[in-house]
């Protein structure tokens, strides 16, 4: 089975680090998020893998290469403008074809396994099988209406949620989603919607199922989202690079990445330090620094740090701070 990876779209939630990069290049727990989203597809059976890239496309592709070093093979998509899920998913009709497919947005991270998921869309022949998650705050997700396993109604982004169900990023359709996906007009967004084209099967007729995810699904559009799965990340244990150095006091969990110098102060819980980063008398706790960036004498948590941005000075502080910043806190 085929699998369509989503990489375009505009990350515009996460400005600034999204002015300079990939939403989906993050680190998270020192690796990409879009490598996580590979690992999931692969794991679910899927060596052929389609990646819909937008505007930071070279990234991605330097990024990801031909698949091989994440055991996948890998196409890139272009889709010159994000006009939607829906929109996205037609860009990749010739690369996929009319089989079963399994479609998973790049910013999205599952824990567990999609392979009975898929088993099950595989034996039933459904128009699609989605994979949902109870929410505390539906209105910002595709909500579904279910009726037993059936999927009866769907909505984006609702002001008034008719259930706590949402979509997850990660779908199991097939050919039918096309024609579906055609009738389709933009939204008030100005999107073709994912929602929208599910319905379209619903009302068709067609088998359109939900199943709820088992162990935890992360959605990482916001700066809290990355963070929180940058702690689930680094719950399955610490990871130091050999060639960091360390003169720190550490709680883990923690990642530091190659040739990371720590000095004095301490780093964790749930401190992820990118490659080459340099820190010095810091304390950093909840937080992701990426690589080559410099912080001194300060203490951060709930923290995003930029690609080589400095910070330095005296006293806490929770930032949010693009590639290259400069802080300086007096
Ligand atoms: P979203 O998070 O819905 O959109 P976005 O990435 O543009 O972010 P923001 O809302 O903060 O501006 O997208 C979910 C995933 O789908 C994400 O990995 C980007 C991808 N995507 C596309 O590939 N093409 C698109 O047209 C859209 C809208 C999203």
């Amino acid at each position: 089975m085929k699998a369509l990876i989503l990489a375009g779209g505009k990350g515009s939630r996460l400005r600034p680090l999204t002015f300079t990069r990939s939403k989906q290049l993050l680190p998270v727990a020192g690796r990409p998020l879009l490598h996580y989203a590979v690992d999931a597809v692969r794991q679910a059976g899927c060596s052929d893998v389609g990646v819909i890239v937008g505007h930071t496309g070279a990234e991605i592709r330097a990024s990801l290469g031909d698949g091989s070093a994440l055991g996948v093979r890998i196409t890139c998509i272009e889709q010159e403008e994000p006009l939607g899920l829906a929109h996205a998913l037609l860009k990749a009709q010739d690369f996929v074809g009319d089989a079963p497919f399994l479609m998973f947005l790049g910013d999205n991270l599952l824990q567990g396994s999609l392979a009975p998921m898929v088993q099950r869309h595989l034996a039933e022949k459904n128009a699609a099988t989605l994979l949902l998650a109870r929410v505390p705050d539906p209105q910002r997700f595709g909500v579904v209406q279910v009726q037993g396993e059936r999927v009866i109604r769907l909505e984006e982004k609702p002001k008034h949620p008719a259930s706590d169900l949402a979509l997850t990023g990660i779908y199991l359709l097939d050919g039918r989603i096309f024609d579906a996906a055609r009738t389709l007009r933009p939204s008030a967004r100005g999107e073709l919607e994912i929602t929208d084209a599910l319905q379209v099967l619903v009302d068709r007729g067609e088998p359109v199922v939900a199943t709820e995810v088992q162990g935890w699904w992360k959605d990482t559009g916001k700066p809290q989202d990355l963070l929180a799965a940058n702690r689930l990340l680094l719950a399955k244990g610490s990871r130091i690079d050999p060639s960091a150095v360390l003169t720190c006091e550490l709680r883990h969990p923690v990642y530091v990445g190659p040739g990371a110098r720590v000095q004095g102060g301490r780093i964790g819980p749930n401190a992820a330090i990118g490659a080459g980063a340099q820190l010095k008398q810091a304390t950093i706790e909840d937080s992701i620094l990426m690589d080559q960036c410099q912080v001194q004498g300060v203490q951060l948590s709930q923290s995003l740090i930029g690609q080589g941005a400095r910070v330095s000075g005296h006293g806490a502080a929770r930032l949010h701070l693009g590639d290259q910043c400069l802080v300086e806190l007096k």
